[in-house]
């Protein structure tokens, strides 16, 4: 068996920070680098007294995602990056509890749940797109995520009904603050840092949540969060205020901000590409204005596109564990205590899995070519195993549904050159909010 290996000189970051500067600059470098040097199993150097290791290739993924030897937490690993601000959310509770959990929230996402909340998701984004302002340069970003977070708080919290525009702006400031918190270097609350913007945030999202929390406890209504406040285990157990308000930040957090990426990736790249635009249009004019769920599985070219999307630029482009007990994976020791970073992201660019992997080519995933099946983790940007995305299918019908809408509005068009330059400090994003031109179909330019 053997050892993680021991770092090779030069190739460990900077001093103090670590290799999370190199991950913040460019992830995809980093991860080549870690690959050609060391192989599937590498040593990462983070900030911090933690022992850490990368782990890459779809091999690594099977070995964590199943997790045979249950030696793989996630709780300490996320808490370490998160936890002050996503606290008792899904992704961060292990074992038992997980699974008890898990099976609570299920719940909240059975088909027929799905079904209502798509009709839903139609008037939410008309609602919202009817505020834009098509152009030149259109800041595409900023826009896609105020519309999917006003399309969360309308599904999962029954609207946000005493919440006026301007407070909901802070709520969406809120949840960003609580995501970048996690590469903060100064893990201190200090104003102006990125760790005291989090516990602000946290703080804000806590109020705006227990302040609906009554009113939902009175009454049950279709939205989640009313579901969470009335739900009960098998010996009819319910959950506390607390555990109801944590559940919801982590949801609507992960709920806007991956489709967000996603939705952004799809707009920039359908820009560049116009035959596929006009080729996921006609798809849409040919549906009615708001499709069914069962009608959205129709839209076989822009399902094509969205995976495509979610291969390229993974909105969650690695996941992080504790080996809570020694483990061993490829033949390496992975001593108790270690922390990995694991990268569905970098097997989505991997040469000996996908034909030309930086070329965007939607027809890989037909049925003709299916090259996400040359192996069972080759594609995973939802994760694997216990943890895997609950909010999948979720996720899959709200992108299609807003994609249809505008597709069916409005046409764009991307600099075939451009490329948006992204933050990479927590999850991917345009920092330049992502231009596109942007104009109504058929009218004037
Ligand atoms: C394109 C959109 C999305 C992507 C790429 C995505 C990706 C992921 C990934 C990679 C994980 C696994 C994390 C891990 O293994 O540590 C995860 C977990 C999770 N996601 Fe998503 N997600 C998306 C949308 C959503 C949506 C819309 C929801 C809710 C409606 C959601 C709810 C969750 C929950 C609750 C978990 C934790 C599951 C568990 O630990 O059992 N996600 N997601």
């Amino acid at each position: 068996m053997r050892e993680i290996p021991a770092p090779v000189r030069g190739a460990h970051g900077l001093p103090v920070l670590g290799q999370l500067l190199d991950y913040a600059r460019d992830p995809q470098a980093l991860f080549e680098r870690q690959w050609t040097t060391y192989g599937a199993v590498s040593p990462l150097r983070v900030a911090g007294r933690h022992r850490w290791a990368m782990l890459l290739g779809a091999d690594a993924l099977e070995a964590v995602f199943t997790n045979r030897d249950k030696a793989f937490a996630n709780q300490p690993a996320w808490s370490y990056l998160v936890g002050p601000f996503f606290h008792g959310g899904l992704m961060l509770l292990d074992f038992e509890e997980h699974h008890l959990h898990r099976r609570i929230l299920q719940q909240a996402f059975t088909r027929d749940r799905l079904e209502g909340y798509t009709a839903r998701v139609h008037p939410a984004v008309a609602r919202g797109v009817a505020s834009w302002e098509p152009g030149r340069d259109f800041r595409a970003y900023p826009a896609l995520k105020a519309l999917t977070l006003d399309i969360a708080a309308d599904i999962f919290m029954g609207g946000a009904e005493h919440t006026s525009p301007q407070q909901m702006d802070r709520v969406n400031r809120a949840f960003i603050d609580c995501v970048q918190a996690a590469t903060s270097v100064v893990r201190m609350p200090v104003p102006p840092g990125r760790w005291w913007r989090g516990h602000r945030g946290r703080r804000l999202l806590e109020e705006f949540l227990r302040s609906y929390l009554p009113e939902r406890r009175a009454s049950e209504t279709p939205d989640l969060l009313s579901q969470l406040c009335h739900v009960r285990s098998e010996d009819g157990e319910g959950l506390t205020d607390d555990q109801v308000v944590d559940h919801m930040v982590f949801l609507m957090m992960a709920a806007h901000d991956t489709s967000t990426i996603t939705l952004s990736t799809m707009l920039e790249l359908l820009g560049k590409h116009p035959d596929w635009q006009e080729r996921c249009r006609a798809e849409s004019r040919a549906l009615g204005g708001q499709p069914s769920l069962a009608e959205l599985d129709t839209l076989t070219s822009l399902d094509l596109v969205m995976r495509e999307c979610l291969r390229l630029r993974a909105p969650v482009p690695v996941v992080v564990r504790k080996a809570v007990r020694e483990t061993v994976v490829l033949g390496h020791r992975i001593p108790e205590g270690t922390f990995l970073m694991v990268s569905p992201q970098f097997t989505h660019l991997q040469p000996e899995l996908w034909d030309d992997p930086h070329r965007f080519d939607p027809e890989r995933f037909g049925p003709e070519r299916r090259e996400d099946k040359r192996h069972r983790h080759a594609w995973d940007p939802f994760g694997g195993g216990v943890h895997k995305c609950l909010g999948l299918f979720f996720a899959g019908a709200e992108v299609k549904a807003v994609m249809h809408h505008l597709l069916r509005r409005f046409e764009w068009r991307v600099d075939p050159d451009y490329t948006a330059p992204l933050d990479n400090h927590s999850l991917p994003f345009p920092v330049d909010g992502q231009p596109v031109d942007l104009y109504p179909l058929g009218g004037h330019r």
